[in-house]
């Protein structure tokens, strides 16, 4: 994941509160931000979408409380500890009621706050993980069956369609309109085929011996159309470490790894940039992991979406038919069938660099080392 700040949203009314509580989140690396009451805080929220909001529940002109009803009509996903002054335990039932994570009494220590608030940000991860792994249980037991309803119509209707190409008089808007059917067509196939690629369990008798290189260069020729059309000019540069280790790797999967990759890549190029490929092995440095790096200088991911993007389903790219299954589909292949890691560090506006790292047998390093 990107090593980017936990955002904290903390509101409250008493300046020497908030610089205690501000003082003690930032010496612990988080990033925090101040709101001295309710109306500014919902709009620091929108604007800045925190990860948890440490709210107080007296306010001036709008109550604790109230804000938190409003963010929960905001967001359900962001966590609200509120803080509650001396007298006020009595509300703390109708404040988890109306959605709260968790509730401090004031005066606050450091010890229970920081544990607090990093107890509320471990719930959250966890939460994250089992709504992923809940939809890819869900994908791998259900897809097959869909997959199945969904093929057989798609090849009658091409087959149709064929018949009906053969037989029509010229007519541009029916051949326009055929044009169209048949572009769905295989969108609707090819998304077919990565929800089952995606859903079954990798096939370990298709692992054999792989030059990481080849799969780059293979994955590289394939994409060099998208590189350099109408719209884009992107330069691509290559530096592959000769000699690198064998892997036993399954081809298929880690060239659908790379072209997804580099087709995110492509995508977050508006018209002119640069796509860097670099692979490299060196036990001294990376231990028995051979690495591959992307590097682009494309529009970079927004904050606010990163801990999104390997979520299933999750894509920014709606409007031109993204179906969000990329980057998920990437590390499954990496991260549980090849037993490697993918990261992702971006900045906005500046670009994305992607690194997969492979684990390398000692003794077949030894082999590939050889040039063999
Ligand atoms: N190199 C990149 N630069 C900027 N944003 C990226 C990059 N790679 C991924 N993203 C962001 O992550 C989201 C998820 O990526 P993912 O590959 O899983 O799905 P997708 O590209 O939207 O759709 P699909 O890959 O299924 O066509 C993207 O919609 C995009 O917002
Ligand atoms: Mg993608």
């Amino acid at each position: 994941m990107m090593n980017e700040k936990r955002k904290i949203l903390i509101v409250d009314d008493e300046n020497d509160v908030v610089d205690t509580i501000n003082t003690i989140l930032n010496e612990e690396g988080f990033e925090t931000h101040v709101s001295t009451n309710g109306k500014d805080a919902l709009r620091k929220v929108q604007e800045l979408s925190p990860e948890l909001v440490l709210l107080d529940c007296y306010l001036p002109e709008m109550m604790g409380i109230e804000v938190l009803r409003e963010i929960r009509k905001l967001s359900e996903e962001i966590a609200v500890v509120m803080m509650t002054g001396h007298g006020e335990e009595q509300l703390v039932v109708a404040l988890m009621k109306a959605g709260a994570s968790d509730y401090l009494k004031k005066p606050l220590g450091k010890f229970t706050l920081l544990s607090a608030v990093k107890d509320v940000l471990r719930k959250k991860d966890i939460n994250r993980e089992i709504i992923q792994s809940e939809r890819l249980l869900l994908l791998g037991e259900l897809f097959p069956f869909v997959a199945h309803e969904i093929r057989n119509p798609l090849h009658a209707i091409g087959g149709a369609l064929t018949i009906i190409q053969k037989r029509i008089i010229a007519d541009p808007l029916v051949e326009q309109s055929i044009t169209v059917i048949n572009e769905e067509i295989k969108r609707l196939t090819s998304f077919v085929k990565e929800c089952l690629e995606f859903s079954n369990p990798s096939d370990l008798s298709k692992f054999s011996s792989t030059d990481v290189n080849d799969v780059i260069t293979s994955s590289v020729d394939l994409m060099m159309p998208a590189f350099h059309d109408a719209a884009k000019q992107i330069d691509l540069s290559l530096s592959l470490q000769e000699n690198l280790p064998r892997l036993q790797t399954n081809f298929n999967e880690i060239k659908q790894v790379v072209l997804n990759i580099i087709k995110n890549a492509v995508e977050a190029i508006d018209d002119k940039g640069s796509l860097a490929i670099v692979t490299s092995y060196d036990p001294r440095l990376t231990g028995h992991f051979l690495t591959i790096t992307f590097s682009d200088t494309g529009k970079g991911i927004r904050k606010e979406i990163a801990k999104k993007i390997f979520d299933p389903f999750f894509t920014t790219k709606t409007a031109s038919g993204g179906t969000g299954l990329g980057l998920s589909v990437c590390r499954k292949i990496i991260c549980e069938n090849h037993r490697g890691t993918l990261t992702i560090d971006s900045e906005e506006n500046r670009g994305t660099t992607v690194t997969i790292r492979l684990p390398v047998d000692p003794s077949a390093a030894m082999e590939g080392g050889s040039g063999v």
